[in-house]
C-alpha cells in the first residue's frame, strides 16, 4: 500500500513539473513570436505561435490529469531573456530536445511503473508533439542561418495544430487522422 501511494505522489509531482514546463514554454514562445515579428521574421513568429498553442494544449491536458488525481495544478512562470530570433529559436530547440530526450522519457517510465494510464497518455502525446516542434525549429534555424530572404520564414505562414495532442505540421492535410492521437485532421487548428 505504501509503495502505491509513493508512486502516485511522484506521478503527480512529474505532472506538476510538466504542467509548469509547458506553461513556461507557452509564455516564452509568445514573447519570442512578438520578437520575431519585430525582426521581420513573420514565418518564425507563426511557428512560435503554433508551437505555443501546442504547449498550451499540453498544459491543459496535464492539468486535467492532475485534477483527476485529486490535486490542484500549480505553476510558477519564470522570467526569461529575449534575445535575437536566431538565439530564441536555438533556445526553443534546446527546450524541446530536453523534453524529448530526458524529461518525458523519465516521466513515461515512472507513469508506466505506477500503471497510471492517464498520465502515460498525456506525457506520450506531449513528447510526440515536441518531436514535431524540434523538427520545425531545426528547419527554421537552418533557414535563418542560411539567409531568410524569400523563404517561408520571412512571411506569415500557416501551421496546423492537433487540438488533442498538439501535433504540429506545416502541411494542410498531411494525413486523414493525427498520427499521434488519431484525432480527425479536419479538427486541426490553423495558426499563423
Ligand atoms: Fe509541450
Ligand atoms: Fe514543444
Ligand atoms: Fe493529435
Amino acid at each position: 500500500m505504501q509503495v502505491a501511494a509513493q508512486e502516485s505522489t511522484s506521478t503527480i509531482a512529474n505532472l506538476q513539473a510538466a504542467f509548469e514546463g509547458e506553461s513556461n514554454a507557452y509564455a516564452k514562445y509568445m514573447a519570442y513570436a512578438a520578437k520575431a515579428d519585430a525582426d521581420g521574421l513573420h514565418g518564425a513568429a507563426s511557428l512560435f505561435r503554433a508551437a505555443g498553442r501546442a504547449e498550451q494544449i499540453h498544459a491543459g491536458n496535464h492539468a486535467r490529469v492532475i485534477g483527476q488525481l485529486g490535486a490542484k495544478p500549480t505553476r510558477t512562470i519564470h522570467t526569461f531573456k529575449i534575445a535575437s530570433t536566431l538565439e530564441n529559436l536555438k533556445d526553443a530547440l534546446a527546450g524541446e530536445n530536453y523534453e524529448i530526450e530526458k524529461m518525458y522519457p523519465e516521466f513515461i517510465a515512472e507513469a508506466t511503473a505506477a500503471k497510471n494510464q492517464a498520465a502515460l497518455r498525456t506525457f506520450h502525446f506531449a513528447m510526440e508533439a515536441e518531436k514535431t516542434h524540434a523538427r520545425l525549429y531545426s528547419e527554421a534555424i537552418a533557414l535563418v542561418q542560411g539567409g531568410a530572404k524569400g523563404k517561408w520564414i520571412e512571411t506569415a505562414h500557416e501551421f496546423y495544430v492537433c487540438p488533442v495532442c498538439g501535433y504540429t505540421s506545416e502541411t494542410p492535410e498531411e494525413h486523414e487522422h493525427c498520427p499521434v492521437c488519431n484525432a480527425l485532421w479536419t479538427k486541426f487548428e490553423t495558426i499563423d
